[in-house]
């Protein structure tokens, strides 16, 4: 070839590269058109191996005429890239949104079984004009004991295993009984409260956990009488339940109060009622299912606590939200509350 047919060549290859480019309409196929042209191997370095075989002289003009070409081919792969970036611009702008839509759901945490049932309580202790107090879990043997008329060597102690951290006198509270004497010890009659939180026993098996929620009321003032106690009690399980229940006080002995009963609540599952034919395994066929105790505090607790049992007089209870949410939920097995299973917790 000589320089005038390479010239055409090259020109005729820019017109050929114009003509494939002009449909393509991706990246990928744009830039393997160029490399088709101007590669190592591309049409237009083929065209230019002859390059060597001309007269100096004309050379240049060949070589001018090979730049141009690739100067025309360049420009119009960049301003093909550049139409692609706009056309996609366009697209996103012109893309409908329906913003009526619902939101994918945001998976959020939730409280635990046990904190639900610990606020309602409280709320509804609440609407009575009880307010919430607090004690130390790590308590002195003295507030969780002696103050309460529990001595050493008292029998009653028996009854609540005691986990013990130094010597036997700093220990894990075994009840919520000792914010009674806390309270007492910082304020002054008329005084009405209610403290949830946790408390520990050396116990564990189906019904018991090592660690458990209880929560205390105490109510002090001129002319408290027992009809108060029943009258709170019965309120807050109706508003627990959400149905109305009985409550029957049942003469117990407890060191701290005097007199003192056990709470039984009409059993929530078969309503006070059993069935005949099968057998209500929450009550077990007795119609009442035991919740906590209570009583008049007894006068040897106000004298450790400074208050004068002339003038004043007052109830407390305690009873087991565990317990209580068992009834309510119907489940079975305390150690579902304690084993973070996600499945269980899920349902509340
Ligand atoms: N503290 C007792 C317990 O854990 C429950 C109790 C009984 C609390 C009688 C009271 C009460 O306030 O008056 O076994």
């Amino acid at each position: 070839m000589n320089a005038n047919e390479l010239i055409a060549t090259l020109d005729r290859l820019g017109e050929e590269f114009l003509a494939a480019i002009q449909p393509l309409a991706d990246e990928q196929a744009i830039r393997a058109a160029q490399a088709q042209f101007l590669g190592k191997k591309g049409k237009v370095s083929e065209v230019m191996k002859d390059l060597g075989k001309l007269a100096a002289g004309d050379r240049p003009l060949v070589g001018q005429a090979a730049n141009r070409v690739k100067q025309v081919i360049e420009e119009r792969t960049a301003a093909k890239l550049d139409d692609l970036v706009n056309v996609a611009a366009q697209a996103d702008l012109a893309r409908k949104v329906d913003v009526t839509l619902p939101a994918r759901p945001a998976g959020g945490g939730r409280l635990h079984l046990m904190t639900q049932v610990r606020l309602e309580a409280v709320q509804i202790f609440s609407e009575l004009g009880f307010v919430v107090a607090d004690g130390p879990q790590i308590e002195t043997d003295w507030h969780t004991f002696e103050a309460l008329a529990i001595p050493k060597e008292h029998p009653a102690r028996d009854m609540q295993d005691t986990f013990y951290i130094t010597g036997d006198e700093i220990l894990l509270r075994t009840h919520t009984s000792p914010v009674q004497v806390r309270t007492m010890l910082t304020q002054t009659p008329p005084i009405r409260i209610v403290a949830p939180g946790v408390v520990y026993r050396r116990d564990d098996d189906a019904t018991h956990s090592p660690m458990f929620t209880q929560i205390e009321g105490l109510a002090v003032d001129k002319d408290i009488s027992f009809a108060d106690l029943k009258g709170v009690l019965i309120h807050f399980v109706s508003r627990f339940f959400q149905r109305d229940l009985e409550i029957r006080l049942r003469p117990s002995y407890f060191p701290f109060v005097e007199p003192g009963a056990e709470v039984d609540m009409q059993c929530s599952f078969c309503m006070g009622k059993p069935p005949k034919l099968s057998t209500c395994r929450v009550c077990k066929q007795t119609g009442w299912v035991e919740i906590g105790g209570s009583g008049m505090v007894d006068p040897e607790v106000f004298a450790h606590v400074k208050i004068d049992a002339e003038k004043y007089t007052g109830f407390a209870f305690g009873m087991g939200l565990e317990r209580m949410a068992m009834l309510r939920h119907g489940v079975n097995d305390i150690k579902f509350y304690y084993e973070g299973d996600l499945r269980f917790l899920e349902q509340f």
